[in-house]
Protein backbone atom coordinates (compact mmCIF):
# COMPACT_ATOMS: atom_id res chain seq x y z
CA UNK A 1 0.00 0.00 0.00
CA UNK A 2 1.17 3.78 -0.99
CA UNK A 3 1.79 5.43 2.34
CA UNK A 4 3.80 8.82 3.93
CA UNK A 5 4.89 8.91 7.50
CA UNK A 6 2.68 11.35 9.59
CA UNK A 7 4.09 12.20 12.87
CA UNK A 8 5.63 8.77 13.06
CA UNK A 9 2.68 6.86 12.03
CA UNK A 10 2.19 5.13 8.01
CA UNK A 11 -0.78 7.05 6.59
CA UNK A 12 -2.41 5.26 3.37
CA UNK A 13 -3.03 7.67 0.55
CA UNK A 14 -5.33 7.49 -2.26
CA UNK A 15 -4.83 8.98 -5.63
CA UNK A 16 -5.63 13.55 -5.30
CA UNK A 17 -5.30 13.70 -1.31
CA UNK A 18 -4.22 16.28 0.29
CA UNK A 19 -1.93 15.75 3.52
CA UNK A 20 -5.30 17.26 5.34
CA UNK A 21 -7.73 14.42 3.25
CA UNK A 22 -5.32 11.30 3.74
CA UNK A 23 -4.34 12.18 7.51
CA UNK A 24 -8.11 12.73 8.81
CA UNK A 25 -8.73 9.62 7.08
CA UNK A 26 -6.65 7.77 8.72
CA UNK A 27 -8.07 9.20 12.23
CA UNK A 28 -5.47 12.02 13.34
CA UNK A 29 -6.24 15.93 13.54
CA UNK A 30 -5.29 18.31 12.02
CA UNK A 31 -6.18 21.84 13.26
CA UNK A 32 -8.07 23.78 10.20
CA UNK A 33 -10.26 26.43 9.97
CA UNK A 34 -10.60 27.76 6.73
CA UNK A 35 -11.08 24.23 5.03
CA UNK A 36 -14.21 22.44 4.48
CA UNK A 37 -14.84 19.65 2.23
CA UNK A 38 -17.02 20.32 -0.52
CA UNK A 39 -15.30 23.74 -1.37
CA UNK A 40 -12.08 24.38 -3.02
CA UNK A 41 -9.12 25.28 -0.43
CA UNK A 42 -8.28 28.99 -0.24
CA UNK A 43 -5.40 27.91 1.86
CA UNK A 44 -5.35 31.09 4.15
CA UNK A 45 -5.75 30.49 7.44
CA UNK A 46 -2.78 28.61 7.73
CA UNK A 47 -3.32 27.26 11.31
CA UNK A 48 -3.07 23.66 9.21
CA UNK A 49 0.45 24.26 8.27
CA UNK A 50 2.55 21.32 8.82
CA UNK A 51 6.34 20.45 7.83
CA UNK A 52 6.42 17.95 4.54
CA UNK A 53 10.16 16.97 4.07
CA UNK A 54 11.63 19.44 6.02
CA UNK A 55 9.26 22.77 4.22
CA UNK A 56 6.47 24.25 5.64
CA UNK A 57 3.26 23.97 3.70
CA UNK A 58 -0.58 24.25 4.26
CA UNK A 59 -1.53 20.38 4.63
CA UNK A 60 -5.16 21.03 3.17
CA UNK A 61 -3.94 22.57 0.15
CA UNK A 62 -1.08 20.58 -0.41
CA UNK A 63 -0.44 17.03 -2.38
CA UNK A 64 -0.29 13.69 -0.45
CA UNK A 65 3.10 12.14 -1.33
CA UNK A 66 4.24 8.52 -1.36
CA UNK A 67 7.19 7.95 1.38
CA UNK A 68 7.14 11.91 2.39
CA UNK A 69 7.57 12.69 5.91
CA UNK A 70 5.09 15.01 7.72
CA UNK A 71 5.69 16.72 10.94
CA UNK A 72 2.21 17.96 12.60
CA UNK A 73 2.56 18.12 16.34
CA UNK A 74 5.55 19.61 17.24
CA UNK A 75 6.33 21.97 19.75
CA UNK A 76 7.12 24.96 17.15
CA UNK A 77 3.92 23.69 15.01
CA UNK A 78 1.84 23.91 17.95
CA UNK A 79 3.16 27.25 19.52
CA UNK A 80 2.74 28.87 16.10
CA UNK A 81 -0.21 27.88 16.53
CA UNK A 82 -1.20 28.21 19.75
CA UNK A 83 0.15 32.21 18.16
CA UNK A 84 -1.97 32.36 14.99
CA UNK A 85 -5.25 31.46 17.56
CA UNK A 86 -4.35 34.29 19.70
CA UNK A 87 -4.57 36.96 16.97
CA UNK A 88 -8.04 35.81 15.17
CA UNK A 89 -9.20 36.31 18.97
CA UNK A 90 -7.81 39.97 19.64
CA UNK A 91 -8.61 41.16 15.84
CA UNK A 92 -11.99 40.45 16.50
CA UNK A 93 -14.41 40.23 20.09
CA UNK A 94 -15.13 36.93 20.77
CA UNK A 95 -17.01 36.66 24.20
CA UNK A 96 -17.98 33.12 24.17
CA UNK A 97 -19.94 32.45 26.79
CA UNK A 98 -22.77 35.07 25.55
CA UNK A 99 -22.25 33.38 21.52
CA UNK A 100 -24.79 31.25 20.45
CA UNK A 101 -22.04 29.64 18.40
CA UNK A 102 -20.32 28.59 21.10
CA UNK A 103 -20.22 24.70 21.47
CA UNK A 104 -20.49 24.42 17.57
CA UNK A 105 -17.78 26.75 16.99
CA UNK A 106 -14.34 25.88 15.25
CA UNK A 107 -12.16 28.37 16.37
CA UNK A 108 -13.13 28.03 20.06
CA UNK A 109 -12.48 24.31 19.47
CA UNK A 110 -8.95 25.06 17.76
CA UNK A 111 -8.03 27.06 21.34
CA UNK A 112 -9.12 24.94 23.76
CA UNK A 113 -7.18 21.84 21.42
CA UNK A 114 -4.66 24.04 21.77
CA UNK A 115 -4.40 25.09 25.62
CA UNK A 116 -5.12 28.77 25.15
CA UNK A 117 -5.81 30.26 28.63
CA UNK A 118 -4.54 34.11 27.37
CA UNK A 119 -5.01 36.30 24.55
CA UNK A 120 -1.27 37.08 24.93
CA UNK A 121 -2.07 40.11 22.35
CA UNK A 122 -3.32 43.66 23.47
CA UNK A 123 -6.96 43.27 21.97
CA UNK A 124 -7.83 45.76 18.73
CA UNK A 125 -11.69 45.59 19.89
CA UNK A 126 -12.83 46.48 16.55
CA UNK A 127 -16.68 48.17 16.29
CA UNK A 128 -17.84 46.96 13.14
CA UNK A 129 -21.68 47.40 12.84
CA UNK A 130 -23.87 44.43 13.01
CA UNK A 131 -25.74 43.78 10.09
CA UNK A 132 -29.31 42.18 11.09
CA UNK A 133 -30.85 43.66 7.63
CA UNK A 134 -31.40 40.42 6.05
CA UNK A 135 -34.95 38.94 7.51
CA UNK A 136 -33.65 35.31 7.93
CA UNK A 137 -29.20 35.55 8.41
CA UNK A 138 -27.55 37.77 10.22
CA UNK A 139 -24.28 39.00 9.88
CA UNK A 140 -21.89 39.91 12.72
CA UNK A 141 -18.44 41.14 11.47
CA UNK A 142 -16.64 41.43 14.97
CA UNK A 143 -16.53 37.61 14.70
CA UNK A 144 -15.64 37.23 10.98
CA UNK A 145 -11.92 35.55 11.20
CA UNK A 146 -12.10 36.25 7.29
CA UNK A 147 -11.73 32.31 6.14
CA UNK A 148 -13.70 32.99 2.99
CA UNK A 149 -15.90 29.74 3.54
CA UNK A 150 -19.11 31.79 2.65
CA UNK A 151 -17.00 33.12 -0.31
CA UNK A 152 -16.25 30.04 -1.63
CA UNK A 153 -19.90 28.06 -0.91
CA UNK A 154 -21.94 31.35 -2.54
CA UNK A 155 -19.86 30.69 -5.32
CA UNK A 156 -18.89 27.09 -6.12
CA UNK A 157 -21.88 25.65 -4.18
CA UNK A 158 -24.79 28.48 -4.59
CA UNK A 159 -23.55 30.16 -7.87
CA UNK A 160 -24.31 33.09 -6.62
CA UNK A 161 -21.30 35.46 -5.57
CA UNK A 162 -22.69 36.81 -2.26
CA UNK A 163 -19.35 37.60 -0.90
CA UNK A 164 -16.02 38.87 -1.52
CA UNK A 165 -13.09 39.81 0.64
CA UNK A 166 -11.80 43.25 0.08
CA UNK A 167 -8.84 45.26 1.67
CA UNK A 168 -5.40 44.75 3.18
CA UNK A 169 -3.90 43.80 6.83
CA UNK A 170 -6.12 44.95 9.70
CA UNK A 171 -8.57 46.43 7.13
CA UNK A 172 -9.60 43.54 5.16
CA UNK A 173 -13.29 42.86 5.49
CA UNK A 174 -16.34 40.54 4.24
CA UNK A 175 -17.80 42.82 1.62
CA UNK A 176 -21.51 41.77 0.49
CA UNK A 177 -22.71 42.23 -3.42
CA UNK A 178 -25.86 44.42 -2.87
CA UNK A 179 -26.34 48.19 -3.92
CA UNK A 180 -26.32 49.03 -0.26
CA UNK A 181 -23.61 46.61 0.68
CA UNK A 182 -26.23 44.71 3.41
CA UNK A 183 -27.06 41.14 3.41
CA UNK A 184 -30.65 42.08 3.78
CA UNK A 185 -30.42 43.70 0.07
CA UNK A 186 -28.00 40.64 -1.43
CA UNK A 187 -29.40 37.65 -3.43
CA UNK A 188 -28.57 35.55 -0.26
CA UNK A 189 -31.25 32.83 0.65
CA UNK A 190 -31.16 31.17 4.36
CA UNK A 191 -31.47 27.93 2.15
CA UNK A 192 -27.82 28.48 0.88
CA UNK A 193 -24.56 26.56 1.71
CA UNK A 194 -23.29 29.73 2.50
CA UNK A 195 -25.47 30.80 5.17
CA UNK A 196 -24.66 27.57 7.24
CA UNK A 197 -20.88 27.17 6.86
CA UNK A 198 -19.47 29.70 8.74
CA UNK A 199 -17.04 27.91 10.85
CA UNK A 200 -17.92 31.02 14.16
CA UNK A 201 -20.52 32.66 14.73
CA UNK A 202 -20.44 35.44 12.26
CA UNK A 203 -22.91 34.44 9.99
CA UNK A 204 -25.94 32.76 10.77
CA UNK A 205 -29.44 31.70 10.48
CA UNK A 206 -31.57 33.93 12.92
CA UNK A 207 -33.89 32.49 15.53
CA UNK A 208 -32.08 29.31 16.02
CA UNK A 209 -28.82 30.05 17.93
CA UNK A 210 -30.18 27.90 20.85
CA UNK A 211 -32.53 25.11 19.15
CA UNK A 212 -29.27 22.98 20.06
CA UNK A 213 -28.77 23.29 23.38
CA UNK A 214 -25.31 23.56 25.38
CA UNK A 215 -23.81 20.17 26.33
CA UNK A 216 -25.20 18.88 23.07
CA UNK A 217 -23.01 20.56 20.78
CA UNK A 218 -20.32 19.28 18.19
CA UNK A 219 -17.65 20.27 20.43
CA UNK A 220 -19.06 19.70 23.96
CA UNK A 221 -19.15 15.55 23.98
CA UNK A 222 -15.78 14.73 26.18
CA UNK A 223 -14.35 12.50 22.79
CA UNK A 224 -14.13 15.25 20.67
CA UNK A 225 -12.15 17.65 22.78
CA UNK A 226 -9.35 14.77 23.01
FE1 LIG B 1 -16.39 32.22 20.87
FE2 LIG B 1 -16.54 31.21 18.43
FE3 LIG B 1 -18.44 32.82 19.27
FE4 LIG B 1 -16.00 33.76 18.74
S1 LIG B 1 -17.41 32.94 17.27
S2 LIG B 1 -17.29 34.26 20.51
S3 LIG B 1 -14.71 32.04 19.39
S4 LIG B 1 -17.95 30.81 20.15
FE1 LIG C 1 -15.54 32.93 7.18
FE2 LIG C 1 -17.82 33.29 8.48
FE3 LIG C 1 -16.29 35.41 7.91
FE4 LIG C 1 -17.59 34.13 5.96
S1 LIG C 1 -18.53 35.26 7.68
S2 LIG C 1 -15.44 34.81 5.92
S3 LIG C 1 -17.52 32.02 6.66
S4 LIG C 1 -15.77 33.71 9.26
FE1 LIG D 1 -5.39 24.99 5.68
FE2 LIG D 1 -6.71 27.09 6.64
S1 LIG D 1 -7.15 25.00 6.90
S2 LIG D 1 -4.81 27.05 5.54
Amino acid sequence: MTTFDFDGQPVPLQPGDTILQAAQRAGHEVPHLCWHEGVSASASCRLCTVVADGRPVPACATPAVAGQRVECHTEALKTRRLHLLQMLFVEGNHFCPGCEKSGNCQLQHQAERAGMTDLHYEPLHPERPVDASHPEVWFEPNRCILCQLCVRASDELDGKRVFAIGGHGIGAKLLIDSESGRLGDSQLSVEDRAAHICPVGALLPKRVGFAQPYGQRTFDDAETRG
